[in-house]
C-alpha cells in the first residue's frame, strides 16, 4: 500500500497570538482531485501553506509523498501557486523567466537545459505562449495568475497545491485551465485546490473538505450548487455544514509575490 499524497494527522498553527489551525486531519490519496473549502479567514491558506513547508506546525504532523515535512520531501515533485499575485513587482521578470523559476530545486540555481522550450510549453497550457517575453508587470493580475499556475506545472509535479488559482481569472481562462487540469489529473495527478466556488473545476473534484474556525466540518461528497440560482455566475458553493462565502473576485494584488520563498515567509 502506497502512502497518501498528503497526510495531516492533528495539525495546530499559531500565527501570532491567534490559533488558527485546531487539530485539522486531512488524507488525500494519489490522483484524488480535494476541494478545501470556508469562509474567509476559517484558515485554508494557512493549511495549505503548511502542507508545502511554509509555515510549521505547532503540533501534529504532516507527511508528504511518505515523508515528514523537510528536506526528505521529494520537493520537485510538488507544484504549489500561493494565493494573490503581487500587482508591482520591482524587477521586471519576463513571464518566461517566472516560469522557469519553477524548475529549480534543492540546492542547485542553475535552470536545466532546455528550459525556455519547457517555459513555452507551461505557458502554453495556460494559454499564454505568445506573452512569454513580457515583463510580468505588463500583464493584467488575471494573467500574472497563470503564470504562476505555468510555474507551478513546468516542472511536471505529481501532487499540485493550488490556492484560489482562478480567483481574478476570466471565464473563457477558467474553461481552458479547466481542461489543461483534466487533462493532467487523467494521467494521475494528485490535487488539493482551495475554492470559493467549485466553478469550471465541478466536474474534477472527487472530494471536498470544508473547513471553519480552523477545523474540518465536512469531508466528502462536494457540495452541489444551488440550481435556483440558474446562471453561470451564481454558481456558488452551499454546503450544508458550513457557509461558504458568495465571494467573487478575491482580493488579488495584495502580499504574495510570485518569488516568494518558505525562508521569506515563515513566521511572521
Ligand atoms: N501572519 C498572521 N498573523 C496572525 N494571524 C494571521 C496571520 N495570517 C493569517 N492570520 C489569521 O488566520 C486566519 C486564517 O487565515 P487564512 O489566510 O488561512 O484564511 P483563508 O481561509 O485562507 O481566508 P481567505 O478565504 O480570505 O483566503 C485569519 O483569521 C487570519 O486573520
Ligand atoms: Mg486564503
Amino acid at each position: 500500500m502506497t502512502a497518501p499524497a498528503i497526510d495531516v494527522r492533528d495539525l495546530h498553527v499559531h500565527l501570532g497570538a491567534s490559533h488558527v489551525l485546531r487539530g485539522v486531519d486531512l488524507r488525500v490519496d494519489h490522483g484524488e482531485v480535494v476541494a478545501l473549502l470556508g469562509a474567509n479567514g476559517s484558515g485554508k491558506s494557512t493549511l495549505v501553506r503548511t502542507v508545502v513547508g511554509v509555515l510549521e506546525p505547532t503540533r501534529g504532523e504532516v507527511d508528504l509523498l511518505g515523508h515528514r515535512l523537510g528536506d526528505d520531501v521529494p520537493w520537485q515533485r510538488v507544484g504549489y501557486v500561493p494565493q494573490r499575485v503581487s500587482a508591482a513587482a520591482g524587477v521586471p521578470s519576463t513571464a518566461a523567466e517566472v516560469v522557469a523559476s519553477g524548475l529549480l530545486h534543492g540546492r542547485r540555481l542553475a535552470l536545466p537545459r532546455g528550459w525556455r522550450r519547457l517555459a513555452r510549453e507551461a505557458l502554453e497550457q495556460v494559454g499564454l505562449a505568445d506573452r512569454a517575453g513580457q515583463a510580468t508587470g505588463q500583464l493584467s493580475g488575471g494573467q500574472q495568475q497563470r503564470v504562476l499556475i505555468a510555474r507551478a506545472l513546468v516542472r511536471k509535479p505529481e501532487l499540485l497545491v493550488l490556492d484560489e488559482p482562478v480567483a481574478g481569472v476570466d471565464r473563457p481562462s477558467q474553461e481552458a485551465f479547466a481542461a489543461t487540469m483534466a487533462r493532467l489529473v487523467d494521467d494521475g495527478l494528485t490535487v488539493l485546490v482551495v475554492l470559493h466556488e467549485l466553478g469550471e473545476l465541478a466536474g474534477l473534484i472527487s472530494r471536498a473538505v470544508v473547513l471553519r474556525h480552523g477545523q474540518v466540518v465536512h469531508d466528502g461528497a462536494p457540495p452541489r450548487p444551488h440550481a435556483e440560482h440558474g446562471s453561470r455566475e451564481h454558481e456558488h458553493v452551499h454546503p450544508h455544514t458550513s457557509e461558504v462565502p458568495v465571494v467573487g473576485a478575491h482580493d488579488v494584488g495584495l502580499s504574495d509575490g510570485p518569488l516568494l520563498t518558505g525562508e521569506q515567509e515563515a513566521r511572521p
